[in-house]
């Protein structure tokens, strides 16, 4: 008798959770198609060289030439959409954006260059096989390497190369190793590979606190590699804890774990993933405030971005971990995906120039970029979807 209400019990369960998953599908695949046909009307707005940058004032599309850090998300973006729709105008829209963005391979005046190279072209490589994307990927590498003193052991994130004072690293940095680790595998010169994991260990070494947080900026001494100050630049205060800079650490060692294999890499996007699940400020729809110690939650914004980075960096970490963890990496994900995909968070045709996700925020303490849309937002979030189709295939 026992066993036969058990078995009931858990045919329940596998049948709720088998039709929360159709219904994901649907959500997804709806989510998915309106993207596509949104990004083809959005490139309608922008002149060739222009990216999408935010919504400003107004309302009004603000935009950026292909120099700011975000240029490379927009065409990025676009090569998951053709990927999904396999449409031939979302490929030329892609082809042309991404050959827009080309020319930043040889930018060193700051680290950004795998976000802004490695994205699209990244893309491009993985969903059409186009071996015109690798020159570029490999130069883009070089860019990044001439930023990097073996004295200091870190690719330096902001300012000159020229500059003797300072030395600035941010945990932002680790977004940039993937393109590293790709050119390693392009080339088989492991010098890339090499930096990829001096960057990786020394920001284990200094960047994070006991409790897996992480600081947004570290201050270096160029002489001698020593950490001068612990600060923040974009989160609430030095010693809070900036919901993105938290996601950009969990993705970056999700990756690196993924290219090294090295477990010392899985154990620190385990920590961040604690840190992040098992905050007492973290809501229950799953999107982080845009510091986990912002001064008024509950009533403090919100951070789309921060919560797309996350959900795309836990599907990868699902599947690294053993069941349990794996179970709430997933849980997590899928409860991200479904709140930004509801109408709070996920726009109508034609809202907000064509963006796909309101509420992100960009750099607060600067009143820059604040409850608005983000293009990294965006295509974090596709690429958490099409994770999602991928890690739930339709039987
Ligand atoms: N990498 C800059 C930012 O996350 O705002």
């Amino acid at each position: 008798m026992i066993r036969s209400i058990t078995l009931f019990i858990l045919m329940v369960i596998s049948i709720a959770g088998q039709s929360q998953r159709s219904s994901l599908h649907q959500t997804i695949n709806s989510s998915l198609s309106l993207a596509a046909e949104q990004y083809v009307i959005l490139d309608h707005l922008l002149a060739d060289s222009l990216f999408p940058r935010n919504i400003g004032k107004e309302e009004k599309l603000v935009t950026n030439k292909s120099g700011w850090w975000t240029s490379g998300f927009f065409p990025a973006s676009l090569w998951y959409l053709y990927e999904y729709t396999q449409d031939p105008v979302l490929k030329d829209i892609a082809t042309r954006k991404s050959k827009m963005v080309e020319r930043e391979k040889l930018n060193t005046s700051d680290h950004d260059i795998g976000f802004k190279i490695y994205c699209p072209f990244g893309n491009q490589l993985h969903i059409t096989s186009d071996s015109s994307t690798v020159p570029i990927i490999i130069t883009a590498a070089q860019s990044l390497c001439k930023r990097f003193d073996p004295k200091v052991g870190l690719i330096r994130s902001w300012g000159s190369i020229q500059d003797t004072k300072d030395y600035v690293v941010i945990i932002d940095n680790m977004m940039n190793l993937e393109l590293l680790f790709a050119a390693t595998r392009l080339t088989g010169d492991s010098s890339y590979y090499k930096v990829a994991v001096s960057q990786a260990d020394k920001t284990i070494d200094n960047h994070f606190r006991p409790d897996g947080s992480s600081y947004h900026v570290l201050d270096y001494d160029p002489a001698t590699g020593a950490v001068r100050k612990k600060r923040t630049a974009q989160g609430f205060a030095d010693e809070s804890a900036w919901a993105r800079g938290q996601a950009w650490g969990l993705y970056g060692y999700t990756v690196c774990y993924r290219e090294t294999r090295d477990k010392r890499y899985l154990q620190q996007a385990q920590k961040i993933a604690a840190f992040m699940l098992k905050h007492q400020n973290m809501p229950a729809d799953k999107i982080p405030y845009w510091d986990f110690n912002a001064p008024n939650i509950p009533n403090a914004l919100r951070d789309a971005s921060a919560a797309a980075i996350m959900a795309s960096a836990l599907l990868e970490l699902s599947g690294y971990v053993n069941k349990k963890e794996r179970k709430s990496y997933i849980t997590t994900a899928t409860t991200i995906i479904t709140t930004l995909s509801d109408t709070t968070y996920r726009t109508k045709m034609n809202e907000k120039s064509n963006f796909l996700l309101k509420h992100s925020v960009g750099h607060l303490p600067a009143n820059s970029e604040v409850d608005t849309p983000l293009s990294y937002a965006d295509y974090y979030y596709l690429e958490a979807m099409l994770r999602w189709k991928k890690l739930n295939p339709k039987k």
